[in-house]
């Protein structure tokens, strides 16, 4: 049986640096509101995404789901954790982001600022479930 993942210290530091990496890589012209994200999947592997956005505005997605689609074309089905990396440690998951991430277990969720964020570069955690209180999932469809 495959060994159990676990949220180290060092699994939150390469989540961190690839959600960092992918922000540079968002496609943000409109809202100049970069975003990057990343998955930790219970099979140990990392996945990444950034925000794009759309002259058609509501054509764009963010990050968070970005970084979910690729997991999950990857054949990925539970996640232990995601980073979401914006210009400073406010940033924290939209709604459609939580709903959608909470399809997939109660990971820890980390708010981190870029690198150049300075004071505010301290990384903030929660659990999903504390941003997404009595949330409707796949156990109320059964
Ligand atoms: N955005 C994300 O990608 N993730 C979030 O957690 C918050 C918002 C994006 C959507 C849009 O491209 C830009 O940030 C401004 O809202």
């Amino acid at each position: 049986m495959a060994r159990k993942i676990t949220l180290t210290n060092a699994r939150r530091a390469e989540l961190l640096a690839a959600s960092r990496a992918a922000r540079q890589n968002a496609y943000a012209p409109y809202s100049n509101y970069k975003v990057g994200a990343a998955l930790l999947a219970d099979s140990g592997r990392i996945y990444a995404g950034a925000n794009f956005e759309n002259a058609a505005y509501g054509a764009g997605t963010c990050a968070e789901r970005v970084a979910l689609g690729a997991a999950l074309a990857a054949g990925e089905r539970k996640f232990i954790a995601v980073c979401v990396c914006g210009a400073d440690n406010t940033i924290s998951p939209c709604g459609i982001c939580r709903q959608a991430l909470c399809e997939f277990g109660d990971m820890t969720v980390l708010c981190a600022g870029a690198e150049d964020s300075g004071p505010g570069s301290a990384v903030r955690e929660f659990k999903l479930s504390e941003l997404l209180p009595e949330s409707f999932g796949p156990a109320q469809l059964v």
